[in-house]
């Protein structure tokens, strides 16, 4: 690792673990529940339809008892609790030891704990055999890593035939990368991402490709475009954030508009064994 990577690892981690610790969240939301499909310490989840994003990966990587999964960039632990309530053995990894601490008494508070295995690990150098998982997945972690190296490490410790998914930040929408590179920290817009992220636009997903070689293919549920109109804070009313959401239901219908979401779903498919 070069000194460069290595400084942006350890801010990255150093921003997480100021994020977690900062965090207010009552047990009662951070015990995950069987049947949740967003994580309750973020209520906006919910309004920004991640429940479809979560089925998608679900029903990408075919979710079942008895399936090893890794969660990458687990976070506040999330994603991880919700595939142990499914039956996964999980793998929980993370650079900021914070997170993979919070995660871990999630779990327990959730009593899945058994299921779930946590790391303080980078996604770039994963430190697990070849062909070790059925399924690899992540929330909002792919776009804060060097994609060919992690599409390297994702295609190796997928079993054959094993399949990933990751709800990610795109960037396919030229009016979305304005309004993110000019408006956080003004306007009474918070700036709540950190320096060493960058959504996925045509170039990386072809990063991605070119490290995984696999099928890598976008994905997009429903398009969430106008609720980030929610931000500015004259439309965060009950009647400007339904008109938000009705906007996107209409822009959802012609395909072509469907990458124009803030957000989507990347799956990606490891080749079979040769025979
Ligand atoms: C936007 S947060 C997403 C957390 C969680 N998956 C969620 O959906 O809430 C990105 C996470 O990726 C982690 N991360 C960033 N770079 C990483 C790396 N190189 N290896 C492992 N984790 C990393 C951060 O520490 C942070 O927890």
């Amino acid at each position: 690792m070069t000194e460069s990577e290595e400084t942006a690892q350890a801010r990255e981690a150093e921003f997480w673990d100021e994020v977690v610790g900062a965090a207010q969240d009552s047990d009662e939301d951070l015990c995950v529940g069987k049947a949740d499909m967003f994580d309750r310490t973020m209520p906006w989840l919910e309004y920004m339809d991640y429940p479809a994003f979560l089925q998608q990966v679900f029903d990408h990587i075919g979710i079942g008892p008895g399936m090893r999964v890794l969660d990458l960039g687990c976070g506040k632990g999330f994603l991880a609790a919700a595939l142990a309530h499914r039956g996964a053995e999980v793998d929980a990894i993370d650079i900021s030891p914070r997170s993979v601490a919070r995660c871990r008494d999630r779990a327990a508070l959730s009593g899945i704990s058994e299921r779930i295995r946590f790391h303080v690990m980078d996604c770039e150098r994963l430190e697990f055999e070849d062909d070790s998982f059925d399924a690899v997945c992540g929330s909002f972690v792919l776009h804060h890593l060097d994609l060919g190296k992690v599409a390297g490490e994702i295609a190796r410790t997928l079993k054959p035939s094993g399949r990933a998914a990751f709800i990610e930040t795109f960037g396919l929408n030229p009016m979305l990368m304005l309004a993110r590179a000019t408006l956080p920290g003004r306007f009474g817009i918070e700036k709540a991402s950190s320096e060493d992220e960058y959504p996925l636009d045509r170039q990386r997903i072809e990063r991605l490709r070119a490290g995984f070689r696999g099928q890598v293919e976008a994905a997009f549920p429903t398009v969430v475009f106008a609720r980030m109109g929610g931000y500015l804070p004259f439309l965060n009313n009950r009647p400007g954030l339904g008109l938000l959401k009705a906007f996107d239901r209409a822009a959802a219908l012609p395909a072509f508009l469907r990458s124009w979401s803030y957000y989507g779903v990347l799956t990606m498919n490891r080749a079979p064994a040769a025979p």
